[in-house]
C-alpha cells in the first residue's frame, strides 16, 4: 500500500467490485463482469481512506499502457485523489516496461483533460463524433522519460 497526505493507495481485489460499481455511475457503465475481468486481467488500483474513493485501471500490452477508466467519486472530486490515482497509474506503467500511456477522453471533458496535461500527456489524435454527433475522443499520450530522464 503507498500513502499519500490524502488517501491510501492500494491494488483493488475481486472483494472490491461493490465498492467499485458504487462509483461506476457514469454514462456508458462498465458492468461487474468487466470491472471482474479488469481486476482478473489488469492493473486496477483504488484510492480512500476506510472507504474507496477512486479506481484506475491500467493495461499494459508489451511496451503500451493505457488508462482505460478513472473515476473519482463526486463527492470528493478537486481533493487529489485522481492526480494520485494517475500517478500511481503512470507509475506502475513505467516500472513495468511501458515506454508509452494512452488515454481516450471525450473533448468536451475540459476537467479530465486538464488533469492530463498536468502530467504531461500530450492529444495525438482526434476521432470526430467517437461518442456521437458533435461528441469527439481525443487520444492523448505519455512517452515514458528514458534513462537519465525525470519522471
Ligand atoms: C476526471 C476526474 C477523475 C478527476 O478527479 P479529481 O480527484 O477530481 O482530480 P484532482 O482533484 O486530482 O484534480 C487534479 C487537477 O486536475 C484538474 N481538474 C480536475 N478536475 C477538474 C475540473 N472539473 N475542472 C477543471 N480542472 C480540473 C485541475 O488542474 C486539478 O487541480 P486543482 O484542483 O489544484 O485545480 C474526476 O473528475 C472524475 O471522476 N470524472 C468523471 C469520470 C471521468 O470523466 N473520467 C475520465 C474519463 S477519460
Amino acid at each position: 500500500m503507498m500513502e499519500s497526505s490524502r488517501c491510501d493507495l492500494r491494488r483493488a481485489t475481486v472483494a472490491d467490485l461493490d465498492a467499485i460499481m458504487v462509483l461506476e455511475t457514469l454514462s456508458p457503465p462498465w458492468s461487474a463482469d468487466s470491472w471482474k475481468d479488469e481486476v482478473d486481467h489488469h492493473f486496477v488500483a483504488l484510492a480512500g481512506r476506510g472507504e474507496v474513493h477512486g479506481v484506475i485501471a491500467m493495461s499494459l500490452v508489451g511496451s503500451v499502457a493505457e488508462v482505460r477508466r478513472i473515476i473519482v467519486d463526486p463527492s470528493v472530486r478537486r481533493t487529489g485523489i485522481g492526480q494520485s490515482l494517475l500517478s500511481h497509474g503512470m507509475e506502475w506503467a513505467a516500472s513495468h516496461g511501458a515506454q508509452e500511456v494512452f488515454l481516450e477522453v471525450s473533448a468536451d471533458n475540459h476537467g479530465a483533460i486538464a488533469l492530463y496535461a498536468s502530467h504531461g500527456f500530450s492529444p495525438v489524435m482526434r476521432r470526430e463524433n467517437y461518442y456521437g454527433t458533435d461528441d469527439d475522443a481525443v487520444v492523448y499520450r505519455w512517452l515514458v522519460p528514458g534513462e537519465g530522464q525525470v519522471l
